[in-house]
Order: C-alpha cells, then sequence, then structure tokens
C-alpha cells in the first residue's frame, strides 16, 4: 500500500515510526515531515494547504491512502478534497472537522443528544457577553469559538478576568476565531484524554491518556500544547471508559451522522472526570500531541489496518491490542515557549533509544546537515515502564543525554499517576 502522511510535529513522527513497521506498507511519503520522520517515509515537499498540489501529488504517485495528522487541513477541507478522487483518507470531512473548528457548533450537538458537558451560551458581542458572565459570577470559561492554537481559551478565577478575557476576544487576539464567544461554566475535577477511531457508524476506542498543558511544574503558568503526557491515564477506569463510551462518543457518532455529518477519524474527547462523571470540555478530531507518542509505544497492534478500517466503514472487523506498561513523554522546548524564543538553535546530539524507548521529533531541520530547533515544541522523549514511575525515571535519563543548550522541559511530568502509585 502506497500511503502520504500529512503534518511535520511530534505527532506525526510517532504516526510514521509505527505506519513503517506494517507489512502492508509498499511505498511512505510524508508532507513536509521533519528529520524523524525522514528515517521512515520520503519527505516531500508539498506545501498542505495547497489541495490541489496534494491531490496531484497522490496522482503522480498513485496513492492508496492519505492519513492526515493535524487539525487544520482537516478544517480546511483536504480530506474532502482527496476523497473526491477516489482516495481513501483518514480523518473527517470539513464538515464533521467542525467538533474542532467550532466550539459552539459542538456545544450545539451536546445539548441536542444530551451529552454532558459545563452549561454554555454562546455570544457575538461583548455587552451580551460581559452582562452573562456578571449574572454567573465565578470561576467561569471564556473561550474564543475558532481554531487558536490551544491558546483561545481563558480559565477566569474573577469576574475581571473573564471580562477583560471576552475584550481580548472581541478585540481580535484570537484573529477571526474570536468573532464569536462561548462562555461556559467551570467543570471540577481532574483531567482525561480519551481517543476512539471511528468509520461514521462503527467506534473503536483505543486508549487514554493524560496531558500536561502548562508550562510550568505543578500544573502552574500559562497553557502550552501540551508539555508531556503519560498512558494510561488511571483516573480513566474500566467504569469511566465505558460511561465515557455511552453517554459522550456513542451520541456523539449519532448526533453527526443524524445532522448529515458522519464522523470519521479519530474522536478525542478532552474529559473532565466531575464528581458527577465523566464530562465533554471539547473534541479534537485528530490524535492529541504529545498524547498520540505515547499511545503508539503502546499499541502492539498494526496501525495501518486501523486507519484504514476507519476510512473504509470497518472498524466492527478489528480490534486493538495494548501493552500495559504505561508510557511517558516528556517535551523538550525551546526555552521561551510558548512565547517567543530563538530559532535554528544547535541540537548537538540526540541519544540512541533502545527497546521501549524513542525520541521523537516535533520542531526540528537539518541545516547544513547539522540538526537545529526550529517549533516551540522540539523533541519528546518517550519511554515505557512497568509502572509510570519507572516510565518516567527512563525518560528523564535518556532525556539528560540529549545535548541542547537552548532546551527545556518540565521535571515532573507524570506526577499524579505517580503520587496514586506511591499512595
Ligand atoms: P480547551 O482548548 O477547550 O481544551 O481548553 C484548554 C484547557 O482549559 C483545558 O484543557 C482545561 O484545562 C481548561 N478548560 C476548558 N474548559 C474548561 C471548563 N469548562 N472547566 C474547567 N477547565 C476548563
Ligand atoms: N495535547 C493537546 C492537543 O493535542 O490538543
Amino acid at each position: 500500500m502506497k500511503v502520504l502522511l500529512i503534518g511535520s510535529g511530534g505527532r506525526e513522527h510517532a504516526l510514521a515510526w509505527k505506519l513503517a513497521q506494517s507489512p502492508l506498507m509498499t511505498e511512505f511519503y510524508a508532507a513536509p515531515g521533519n528529520p524523524g520522520i525522514a528515517e521512515h517515509a520520503r519527505l516531500v515537499s508539498l506545501k498542505v494547504e495547497d489541495h490541489e498540489a496534494v491531490a496531484a501529488f497522490c496522482a503522480q504517485k498513485a496513492i492508496d491512502f492519505v492519513v492526515v495528522g493535524p487539525e487544520a487541513p482537516l478544517v480546511a477541507g483536504l480530506a474532502d478534497r482527496l476523497r473526491a478522487d477516489g482516495l481513501k483518507v483518514f480523518g473527517p470531512s470539513a464538515a464533521a472537522a467542525q467538533l474542532e473548528g467550532s466550539k459552539g457548533f459542538t456545544k450545539d450537538i451536546c445539548a441536542r443528544y444530551n451529552i454532558p458537558t459545563g452549561a454554555y451560551q454562546r455570544f457575538n458581542n461583548a455587552p451580551k457577553a460581559k452582562a452573562y458572565i456578571r449574572a454567573q459570577g465565578a470561576p467561569i470559561v471564556v473561550k474564543a469559538d475558532g481554531l487558536a492554537a490551544g491558546k483561545g481559551v481563558t480559565v477566569a478565577m474573577t469576574v475581571e478576568e473573564a471580562l477583560a478575557a471576552v475584550d481580548d476576544c472581541f478585540e481580535g487576539a484570537f484573529g477571526a476565531a474570536g468573532a464569536e464567544v462561548v462562555i461556559e461554566a467551570y467543570l471540577d475535577g481532574e483531567e482525561a484524554s480519551f481517543f476512539c477511531l471511528c468509520d461514521g457508524r462503527n467506534a473503536l476506542p483505543l486508549a487514554t491518556a493524560q496531558d500536561h498543558k502548562r508550562v510550568g511544574e505543578g500544573d502552574t503558568g500559562v497553557n502550552t500544547g501540551g508539555m508531556g503526557a503519560y498512558s494510561p491515564a488511571p483516573v480513566m477506569t474500566a467504569e469511566m471508559i465505558e460511561r465515557t463510551m455511552k453517554e459522550i462518543i456513542e451520541p456523539t457518532i449519532c448526533g453527526m451522522a443524524e445532522s448529515g455529518y458522519p464522523f470519521s477519524g479519530v474522536f478525542f474527547a478532552g474529559l473532565m472526570i466531575t464528581a458527577k462523571g465523566p464530562e465533554l470540555i471539547e473534541y479534537n478530531v485528530r490524535f492529541g500531541d504529545p498524547e498520540c507518542q505515547v499511545l503508539m509505544m503502546r499499541l502492539k497492534s498494526d496501525l495501518l489496518p486501523l486507519l484504514l478500517a476507519a476510512a473504509e466503514g470497518t472498524l466492527d472487523k478489528v480490534t486493538a491490542e495494548w501493552s500495559d506498561d504505561p508510557a511517558l513523554t516528556v517535551v523538550m522546548a525551546s526555552k521561551g515557549y510558548p512565547g517567543s524564543y530563538e530559532k535554528n538553535t544547535p541540537i548537538l546530539s540526540l541519544p540512541e533509544a533502545g527497546d521501549g524507548a524513542k525520541v521523537f521529533h516535533a520542531g526540528t531541520s537539518l541545516r547544513d546537515g547539522e540538526l537545529v530547533a526550529t517549533g516551540g515544541r522540539v523533541l519528546n522523549v518517550t519511554a515505557t515502564g512497568r509502572t509510570v514511575g519507572e516510565a518516567q525515571s527512563r525518560a528523564y535519563a535518556l532525556l539528560d543525554k540529549v545535548e541542547w543548550e537552548n532546551g527545556f522541559c518540565r521535571r515532573d511530568i507524570g506526577w499524579r499517576a505517580i503520587e496514586r502509585e506511591r499512595a
């Protein structure tokens, strides 16, 4: 099978590493890819936003299957364009990708299909939004409606903070994404990520993970794209997984199909496990980054037939096997991230990773044959262990061998699970 993978982050390196192990793979391309992905696939310098160019490349190489990693091309309709040419694609249509592309859309689906989530209202002007906030009081959550690279959400502990966030949105801090604002009740509990493949009708639950969104140790400081993750998330007990499937995923599948937007791809449900049980914070329509890295380390089955089954409508015919051993990944980011940071700083050496350990490339490039850091999140140092504690020790031991002066990381990835293991 000839496969094209779209994307260039740590998530795509993990997908590439796993897909390349498939005996079904005959030719493997990635666009635009990164130096880590280049170990597994031939890189193609396509502009992913240019859907015609991607379609032309697929025709030229007789590609059979396209796996789309990030959300932006899905929301922009790349999967629709390629399907129009008869290609098989892993990833939802633009209409179904609204689940991630519009928070208001998702909230309306939740309301219509009785999916547990924080109470909310949508607003297109500041005075009404502010009046609602004053009436509700704090804590309260203010969200720009559209895609804002994970930065459009303010969890406001005071009314003043919430009012300021409304001004930010309507004054253009998030561009077009902030033209509408969703104001949502604050949910109290522990967060978890749940991943489930869907082919429009059938679901195949994958695994759970926990991300570390804040930049600072002890979950302090500003939100980032994620500073580290581990899988599985102990808070997602068998009972919570069953409830998530019944109360959240299954009604979403029905709701999307009934609304005329059947969903195929991966549901990434961001959950808050509250005193009442699982509640939906948000949907993403692609794998999490860095959650994907830990999922791929634990997946024993061949990934390619699973993604293909999601694209072909045959998820009821496949199963996924997982290692019981937890996996943990630590993100190394450029100093200054998620604010501004220096680019093209040299990464002098990366350690040899052995069995159950792997350094995934996220924001790296080659310049004159030398590896440099070009992104905010740059490397994902990943390891497995018999416990989260052991996976953590192995990951940090590996990370300490990385020679990259401009990098930093959190030293406490996995702390919640490790506290539980010690209790
Ligand atoms: P989102 O981009 O919607 O995932 O939100 C980013 C982060 O904000 C989430 O991972 C949560 O930590 C937090 N958050 C979002 N919505 C809520 C909510 N209703 N209650 C509490 N925290 C929230
Ligand atoms: N790590 C969170 C995300 O991928 O959105």
